[in-house]
């Protein structure tokens, strides 16, 4: 196998064609990563694949169902190394020995245990070459990150989003948060909802804004992704009108809870949301490592919360943030009660404090967006 530093040319337009292969499954695949194949001949796309759901064909095979007997002596150009183990599906290996394929090319290793001594040396026995090719722009690290990161950890990625004004006040002084970001910002972050897996509140939000936590993304390309909403609520606090409830809400609801009224319980799960109990923090809380093992359990990658204070401010403190998306407008709302995003308990010292990267920042509309990511997870930047 050879490693090469930057993408030669002639690969190039094929591996860019792989990972937005890759982009057009996030909050699909999941627990499975989303990976994007193409199959070359000469210098034609002739097959390209992208993973579909859990128990389906992985990227490799869909590319190379695609491209039929045109396979035969083409290359392979995939995101992530082909698998060589029989998991819910055939190794992937199989299906390019079994195509002809003479070049193989990919950008992230799997880390799986279950990979033996590697697609190299499975593909190099049948006599088909392997390459690995340097990720473009960091584009695969992104793309495999909720993954890696629940494989490694055993929980999710967090992602914590939320919109502030320029003075750091998620709402006001009453309480009132809708919207404080304007429209080009929320469309952002309903494309943001339509790659995750999961997305959770408090109740406190829940009691204050009523929110559908649904993905609306008008005239979209396709169905969009409706992620697992998850409340959390110790006690079953969430009143029974609550918008999220509505049983014909598109996707699924679930209420993470420690110790609700029975009859709060039977009355959410006839609506036809999941109720999950779970064991209570010092505070006598939901725990949200607990919760965040369970998501992981149900095949949650990418977890999305989106607020409020006093929830961000937990999971600050647990060192549960991996990612923040802080939508900034410029407005002024004052108070000095008037919620910040992050809430007690808070850092008493700076040098403690949880440190981001800068991974973005772009303009929507008069706000802007920062994305940042956790400075110690490895995931971001190598693949
Ligand atoms: N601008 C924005 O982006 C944005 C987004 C969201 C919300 N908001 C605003 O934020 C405000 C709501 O925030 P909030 O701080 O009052 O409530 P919150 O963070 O939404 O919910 C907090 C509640 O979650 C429950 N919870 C259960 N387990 C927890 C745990 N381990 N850690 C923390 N909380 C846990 C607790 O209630 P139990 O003890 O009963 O379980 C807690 O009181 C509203 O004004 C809303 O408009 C703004």
């Amino acid at each position: 196998m050879t490693v090469e530093q930057e993408i030669p040319l002639e690969h190039r337009n094929f591996v860019e064609q792989a990972v937005a292969l890759a982009h057009t499954v996030e909050g699909r695949t999941s627990p499975n990563p989303p990976v994007g194949a193409i199959v070359r001949r000469d210098d034609s796309v002739v097959g390209a694949g992208a993973t579909q759901p859990p128990g389906q064909a992985h990227a490799e095979r869909m590319a190379l169902q695609a491209a039929g007997p045109a396979a035969q002596g083409g290359d392979l150009y995939t995101t992530l190394e082909p698998c060589t183990f029989h998991g819910q599906t055939p190794p992937c290996t199989d299906a390019i020995i079994a195509a002809g394929i003479c070049r193989v090319f990919y950008i992230a290793p799997d880390l799986d245990p279950r990979m033996g001594a590697g697609a190299t040396a499975v593909l190099n026995k049948a006599g088909i070459e392997v390459h690995r090719l340097p990720d473009p722009g960091g584009a695969v690290a992104a793309l495999l990150a909720p993954f890696r990161c629940r494989v490694a950890l055993g929980r999710p990625l967090v992602t914590a989003k939320y919109a502030m004004t320029l003075d750091g006040r998620i709402a006001t002084v009453t309480g009132e948060s809708q919207w404080i970001s304007g429209p080009a910002s929320r469309l952002q972050v309903h494309l943001l909802r339509d790659r995750v897996d999961a997305m959770m509140v408090g109740v406190g939000t829940i009691l204050t804004d009523d929110p559908l936590l649904t993905t609306r993304l008008d005239n979209h390309w396709r169905t969009p992704n409706q992620p697992l909403r998850v409340i959390v609520d110790s006690r079953g606090r969430t009143p029974l009108n609550a918008r999220l409830l509505d049983p014909m809400l598109p996707g699924k609801t679930l209420c993470a809870t420690v110790d609700p009224p029975a009859a709060w319980v039977a009355a959410v799960e006839r609506f036809g949301a999941s109720v999950e109990r779970l064991p209570a923090d010092a505070n006598g809380r939901v725990a949200l490592p607990e919760l965040l093992t369970r998501l992981a359990a149900l095949g949650v990658n990418h977890l999305l919360v989106e607020g409020g204070s006093t929830l961000f401010g937990a999971l600050a403190a647990a060192r549960l943030i991996d990612e923040v998306w802080a939508f900034i407008a410029p407005k002024l709302l004052g108070g000095a009660t008037a919620l910040g995003p992050v809430g007690d308990p808070g850092i008493a010292r700076l040098s403690d404090a949880l440190t981001l990267v800068t991974r973005r920042v772009e303009r929507h509309g008069d706000d802007l967006l920062l994305v940042a990511t956790a400075a110690a997870a490895p995931w971001w930047d190598v693949v």
